[in-house]
C-alpha cells in the first residue's frame, strides 16, 4: 500500500471517519436513502448477474458490500480506514453467509493488492471525492481498470461541483454556524477543492460532469454512462418523510430517473455516477 500518511488529506480524513458516523449515512429514513437507492438501481443496470466477484474499493463500513453479498455476489472490499474494515468484518462475523462472501482488508484505491482482471466489476464510490490531485484520481481509476476483467464495468461516484452551494448553503444554511462558507463557495467552484470548515471535516474534491468523464477516459476506460444520482430531489425539505411513503418515494425515484442525463441539470444533484468499461 502506498503512503497515504504522506498525503495532506489523509490525516483529516482518518480523523473524520474515526468518529464512526459513516456507518449511519445511508440508512433508511435518512437523506442518504435517496443516494443509496438510486446508486443501487444505476449499478444494477450494468452488473453481471450473481455469482460474480465485485470489488468495492473505498467501500466504507460496507453498506454496498453487504447488499451485494445478500444478492449472491462475492465481494472484495478494500478501504484505507481501518475502522471501516473492522466494522464490515464485525458484520460479516455475525452472519456466516455474509462472512463467506466478503473479503475485507485495508487497501488504497491507487495501489490495490488484487491481480489483473481478477474481478467482474468495481465500485469506486468514495475515493474520487477524497483524492484532491487529478493524477491520484486517474491512478485510482487506472487501478480499477487493471483489476476488472476486459469488458467489465467500473462505477465511479463524485460529488458535484455545485453541491456545497445547493446543499450546504441553500438547503442546510451552514453559513449560520460557519460564516466563512459564504466566502469560500466561489473559490471552491473554481478549483473544485472543498476545504474542511469545522473540526472533524475533511478536504473533499468536487467534479464537473465533463471532468469526471475526462478522468475516466484518461484512465483508459470507455465511458458508457454518466448520470446525476439524486438530481434536484435532494433539495426537498421533506425528503425523509417522502422517502418513507411508498407512493411519494416512487414519484421521487421516477423523477430522478427521468432527468438523470439531462446535461443542463446534471450538476444540480449532489452526486454524479459514471460507468466506464475496460476495453
Ligand atoms: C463517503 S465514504 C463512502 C463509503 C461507501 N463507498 C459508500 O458509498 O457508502 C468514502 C470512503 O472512501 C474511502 N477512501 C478514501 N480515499 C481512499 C483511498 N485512497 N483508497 C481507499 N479508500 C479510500 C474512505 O475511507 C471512506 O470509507
Amino acid at each position: 500500500m502506498r503512503g497515504m500518511a504522506e498525503d495532506s488529506y489523509a490525516a483529516e480524513m482518518h480523523e473524520h471517519y474515526g468518529l464512526g458516523a459513516e456507518a449511519d449515512r445511508l440508512v433508511a429514513a435518512s437523506a442518504g436513502q435517496l443516494e443509496f437507492e438510486r446508486t443501487q438501481e444505476i449499478v444494477l443496470r450494468r452488473l453481471p448477474p450473481p455469482p460474480a466477484v465485485i470489488a468495492d474499493v473505498g467501500g466504507g463500513p460496507g453498506r454496498y458490500a453487504l447488499w451485494l453479498a445478500g444478492l449472491g455476489y462475492r465481494v472484495v472490499h478494500r478501504d484505507v480506514v481501518p475502522l471501516h474494515v473492522e466494522q464490515l468484518r464485525a458484520a460479516a462475523h455475525s452472519d456466516p453467509a455474509v462472512g463467506a462472501a466478503v473479503d475485507s482488508a485495508i487497501g488504497d484505491a491507487r495501489s490495490l493488492d488484487l491481480a489483473d482482471a481478477s474481478v467482474d466489476a468495481v465500485l469506486l464510490l468514495g475515493p474520487l471525492y477524497h483524492l484532491t490531485r487529478r493524477a491520484d484520481r486517474v491512478q485510482a481509476l487506472r487501478e480499477a481498470g487493471r483489476v476488472v476483467r476486459p469488458g467489465g464495468p467500473v462505477f465511479g461516484a463524485a460529488i458535484s461541483r455545485w453541491a456545497v452551494r445547493y446543499d450546504g448553503v441553500l438547503r442546510l444554511r451552514l453559513y449560520e454556524d460557519v460564516p466563512a462558507i459564504l466566502e469560500a463557495v466561489a473559490p471552491l467552484e473554481r478549483t473544485g477543492v472543498l476545504p474542511p470548515f469545522w473540526p472533524g471535516a475533511f478536504t473533499a474534491y468536487t467534479h464537473r460532469p465533463r471532468q469526471l468523464r475526462a478522468e475516466f477516459t484518461s484512465a483508459g476506460l470507455e465511458v458508457t454512462d454518466l448520470v446525476s444520482v439524486e438530481c434536484g430531489a435532494f433539495l426537498l425539505p421533506d425528503l425523509r418523510e417522502r422517502m418513507a411513503d411508498p407512493a411519494a418515494r416512487q414519484v421521487i425515484m421516477d423523477s430522478a430517473r427521468a432527468v438523470e442525463r439531462v446535461p443542463e441539470l446534471m450538476g444540480l444533484g449532489s452526486h454524479l455516477l459514471a460507468t466506464g468499461l475496460r476495453p
